[in-house]
């Protein structure tokens, strides 16, 4: 069984509601660090019995049935990506926020890519273009060399900060790598994509807010000077392609526009970030089951050579530990969800950790079974014309990392006591700050 440490069994949809869950649907909130830190629980309640949950405190809608979520993301249009990602940016604090980059970090630049069709269509279309399965592919033997350079860094202390020494250093060097950034930037890079994920966060405060706002104007800054040498110089990456990308490149169509600077520096920094913290993320959850789940650890040693098994552990692991907890949306019309009534502009969190859990769409949820017939129909890269266009480089990333591991060492466990672990301030994801653990090397 894999869970997070302390966590209660499952009750199945149809079971009477708990003491505990009626209280946490009367009284909790996802605000709260104890929520934050074992919020099955809580995913649970909501599912049976308010599953489009109004949160007082953050002033959204919790969206915790797999089925409402399919709804959402089969209607872009009444489930504005647009609206509900940019008033949750740096809410509270949004008129300052904006103020502080357009003063000091080149402007403004709202994310072209969190936006609504027909608009999205074209952006994600060219954004596609810089992204092929097929660089992927080749970058396989890649991030091989990438993964075993930092295992062998630490294979002879027996132990690392899982977090620190692992996942951050492979998630930022191959993202650097493929959009073109300079390697010794990765300490920069990982402040800066934790200042991006905060302001969808909701869990800042104004100085917090500010600190983070000074680093994305650094993050700018630096991405307008390597935009602007790729203007005049393309090389072989992201950077370039995206800085020269036109519509109806790949497909014969002709050209068309291209993308205008500020569309393109908020698609590098969209890619910069979404391709770090999320699959160190995963790493992260990954590692923390090693330790903690000894029959899962044994199952992945024994699938290591095997391909299919071993994509099917990494689709098993994102569904039971999914990275992105939950995204938004702002509704642009009154609506019906979940027998709840919306009104125009409710603003919506879609909860794809409880939709993976729901038992009726997968049975016993907490079980991690590479047999399960629907193992794909997670929504941890979302769904529909928003669904994650990274999807197939961190499928690699995790693959790879998981594989290399179990081949050298054993005996995972946590250096420090489960109860002390702590997660980033943030609804989005459920992120680890660090993660000490010690390990021995395979014979
Ligand atoms: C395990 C790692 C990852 C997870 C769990 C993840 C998850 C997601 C999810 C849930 C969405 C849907 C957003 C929504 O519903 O509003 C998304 C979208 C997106 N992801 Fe990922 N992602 C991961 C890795 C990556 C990587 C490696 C990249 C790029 C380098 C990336 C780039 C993006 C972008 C640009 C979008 C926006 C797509 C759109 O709105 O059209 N992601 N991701």
């Amino acid at each position: 069984m894999a869970s997070s440490a302390g966590e209660m069994a499952p009750a199945a949809r149809t079971c009477p509601a708990t003491e505990e869950e009626r209280r946490l649907i009367a009284h909790a909130t996802l605000l709260d660090p104890t929520v934050h830190a074992r919020p099955r629980t809580f995913y649970d309640a909501m599912r049976k019995l308010d599953p489009v949950h109004y949160d007082e405190q953050l002033d959204m809608y919790l969206v915790s049935r797999f089925e409402d979520i399919q709804t959402i993301q089969q209607d872009p249009i009444t489930f504005s990506v647009n609206k509900g990602y940019h008033n949750q940016q740096a809410k509270g604090f949004a008129a300052e926020f904006r103020e502080i980059l357009e003063r000091d970090g080149g402007g403004y630049f709202p994310d072209a890519i969190m936006s609504d069709p027909p608009y999205h269509t074209r952006i994600r279309k060219l954004m596609e273009n810089a992204f092929t399965a097929h660089r992927v592919r080749e970058l396989e033997p890649r991030i091989e060399a990438v993964v075993a350079a930092l295992i062998d860094a630490i294979a002879d202390k027996g132990t690392m900060d899982a977090m620190r020494d692992f996942a951050i250093p492979l998630t930022t060097r191959i993202i650097c790598e493929q959009l073109g950034l300079d390697l010794d930037m990765k300490d920069n890079i990982q402040l800066w994509s934790t200042a991006v994920t905060a302001q969808i966060g909701r869990m800042q405060d104004g100085a917090e807010m500010r600190a983070h706002a000074r680093q994305i104007c650094n993050l700018q800054q630096y991405l307008i000077a390597k935009m602007k040498a790729r203007q005049a110089a393309p090389r072989e990456d992201m950077i370039s392609d995206i800085v020269h990308a036109k519509d109806g490149d790949g497909d014969g169509d002709g050209e068309g526009a291209m993308l205008t600077f500020a569309e393109a520096l908020s698609l590098i920094r969209a890619l910069l970030v979404a391709g770090n913290e999320t699959t160190a993320t995963a790493l992260g959850n990954l590692v923390y089951i090693l330790c903690t789940e000894p029959d899962i650890a044994r199952l992945l040693h024994a699938s290591a050579d095997d391909d299919r098994l071993l994509n099917r552990f990494v689709e098993e692991l994102l569904r039971i530990e999914p990275p992105v907890r939950a995204l938004s949306r702002m509704t642009t019309r009154a609506v019906e969800l979940g027998g709840k009534y919306l009104p125009e502009g409710a603003h919506l969190l879609l909860m794809y950790a409880s939709a993976n859990d729901q038992p009726d769409i997968f049975p016993c949820p907490r079980h991690f079974d590479l047999q399960r017939k629907n193992i794909v129909r997670h929504v941890s890269f979302g769904g529909g014309v928003h669904r994650c266009v990274g999807a197939a480089l961190a499928r690699m990333e995790i693959k790879v990392a998981a594989r290399a591991l179990v081949r050298r060492f054993d005996n995972f466990r946590l250096a420090v006591a489960a109860d002390e672990l702590r997660y980033l301030p943030t609804v989005a994801t459920r992120t680890l700050e660090r993660l000490p653990i010690m390990f021995d090397q395979r014979a």
